[in-house]
């Protein structure tokens, strides 16, 4: 076990809170909650909106249409999608897959943030709006859409996750397939920093 360990706690106990966690209304409605997955010591992590109608049934991130594709680019440049973690800023589903509500997210972030200390990653890749909207205000990052700010590699200086790249949501790709070759590009510059870990 690695000193830092004992410091955050871990994925599991994380876990465990959000399978339990009845801090807003959505959790009224779910299947399941949908904590993510990936490896404790990831050295990537991918950080969507929400769960949507196939990860509330399974419990999964990212294993509907949008996550397939996502995994498939992944794959493509050569990101296993076992290697890295997975997950939402929302860990339940919102009624038909509306956006997340800021009440929402308030009471949801303090889990993909302790996630986010628990694994350390060397890249965070946030995946859509929502997502760089959280990480911008939580880390004084430009407040921008991420049509403008995806690619752009910003230095983390206060937590040990080091370096944060927005990109799009796959789900925009499903719709303007224009932007795959964008993301796949992004993708690229995110595996080049994984080498180079200040
Ligand atoms: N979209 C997300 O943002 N997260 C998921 O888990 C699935 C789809």
């Amino acid at each position: 076990m690695r000193f830092d360990d004992r410091l955050d706690p871990l994925l599991e106990e994380i876990a465990e809170k959000i399978i339990n966690c009845t801090r807003c209304p959505l959790a009224e409605g779910r299947i399941n909650a949908v904590p993510g997955e990936g490896p404790q010591h990831a050295s990537m992590m991918f950080i969507g909106e929400a769960p949507g109608a196939k990860e509330d049934e399974t419990g999964r991130p990212f294993v509907g249409q949008s996550g397939q594709l996502m995994t498939d680019i992944m794959k493509d440049v050569g990101i296993a999608r076992e290697e890295v973690f997975i997950t939402s800023i929302l860990k339940c589903r919102p009624p038909e897959n509306r956006n997340p509500d800021p009440d929402e997210v308030r009471a949801c972030a303090p889990f993909v943030l302790a996630q986010l200390d628990s694994i350390s990653p060397i890249v965070t890749v946030t995946l859509g709006n929502a997502a760089y909207d959280l990480f911008s205000s939580t880390f004084y990052l430009p407040k921008r859409k991420v049509g403008e700010v995806h690619g752009k590699v910003f230095r983390l200086h206060s937590t040990g996750a080091r370096y944060l790249m927005p990109t799009y949501h796959p789900a925009g790709l499903l719709y303007n397939r224009k932007l795959i070759p964008e993301f796949r590009k992004d993708l690229e510059t995110a595996l080049k920093y994984l080498g180079m870990r200040p």
